[in-house]
């Protein structure tokens, strides 16, 4: 995602807004085929015909997608491409492995909210190793701060760190709660994974529209070129590559969250620091600063401690309306 957006000069960059649009309706495609492969028919309706088949699978399908509780996915819908977005702005103005230390703080409110929200109890080693995450990430900004770093591409002079902080706070926020709300959703009600993400998607998709519709370059077609072209400019290679990588990416976290927590996904993710960092050296001739070495280190240990003990976790239905 960083290299997609510094690569080329600002004026020639694509749409970050078109990405994230192409992200859920590639996730939403997805998750509909499978759903519908998933779907239960009788056996005497498979002896009907094909044609019969399909129509009762769809029509099965749709009952289950507009369900009457599809309504408590637009909560982690919203959350999510405004979080979809954020990281945009983030990777943009921030090197990569920054961007991606940084992000770990996405495990501090997603404590957080589980503990509000599902009501689960942390360890005290977990409450001082969500201390220690912070002070890491705060290490690791020392070094964003005090200079850039020769990261070879057009447009490393042009970022703002600050501003990538900021995005990347609160992509944390609307990361660690929408997590742990379609967590909930998911835990306290019987609807399939697959049917929960297809309504994820179609709730995905008038917040992704928004910043689409009211950003004026993009919308104002410029001479000769129709909407669907402006919306694609610039939408190269590297683009394509990103949006595909979040399509993935976003499938296997909707796994992660069913079949295990969000809490222990902050594990899994944080061997993203060791992979960003590695690509970053490749990428982009990296130089790391001893402050970043230790903050990577001291927020990979936290990331570890928090992990040693096993989740205690509430999950009995809750009569709240919101769930
Ligand atoms: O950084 P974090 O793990 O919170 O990122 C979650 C990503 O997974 C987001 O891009 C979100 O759109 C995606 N996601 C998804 N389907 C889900 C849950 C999350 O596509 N059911």
């Amino acid at each position: 995602m960083h290299y997609s957006r510094v690569s080329t000069p600002a004026s020639r960059t694509y749409s970050a807004a078109t990405a994230v649009l192409m992200n859920e309706i590639l996730k939403g495609l997805i998750s509909l085929m499978i759903a519908f492969s998933r779907i239960d028919v009788s056996p005497s309706s498979c002896e009907s015909g094909p044609v019969q088949n399909c129509l009762l699978r769809t029509r099965k399908l749709w009952r289950d997608v507009l369900s009457p509780d599809c309504w408590k996915l637009s909560i982690p819908a919203i959350l999510y491409v405004i979080q979809n977005n954020l990281q945009y702005v983030a990777a943009s103005n921030l090197e990569a492995a920054t961007f991606q230390v940084t992000y770990q703080m996405k495990i501090l409110t997603t404590a957080a909210f589980s503990v509000v929200l599902l009501r689960r109890k942390l360890y005290p080693s977990q409450w001082i190793s969500l201390l220690c995450l912070a002070i890491g990430v705060g290490i690791v900004q020392i070094q964003a701060g005090a200079g850039k770093h020769d990261s070879g591409t057009t447009l490393s002079d042009a970022m703002d760190p600050m501003k990538g902080f900021l995005a990347v706070v609160a992509a944390c926020f609307t990361s660690g709660l929408a997590g742990v709300y379609f967590e909930m959703v998911l835990k306290n009600s019987s609807g399939d994974l697959w049917v929960r993400n297809v309504q994820l998607s179609l709730f995905s998709l008038l917040p992704a529209l928004a910043p689409i519709m009211f950003n004026e370059g993009l919308y104002s077609p410029s001479a000769g070129e129709g909407l669907i072209s402006s919306l694609f400019r610039n939408f190269g290679a590297w683009a394509w590559a990103t949006v595909l990588v979040q399509v993935l990416g976003g499938l296997v976290t909707a796994m992660v969250i069913k079949y295990s927590d969000n809490i222990l996904k902050g594990f899994a993710t944080s061997l993203s620091i060791v992979i960003s960092f590695l690509a970053s050296v490749a990428l982009f001739d990296f130089q790391m600063s001893i402050t970043f070495i230790l903050g990577s280190a001291v927020v990979l240990i936290a990331t570890w401690l928090y992990n040693q003990q096993p989740t205690r976790v509430n999950l009995a239905p809750t009569k709240e309306p919101w769930l």
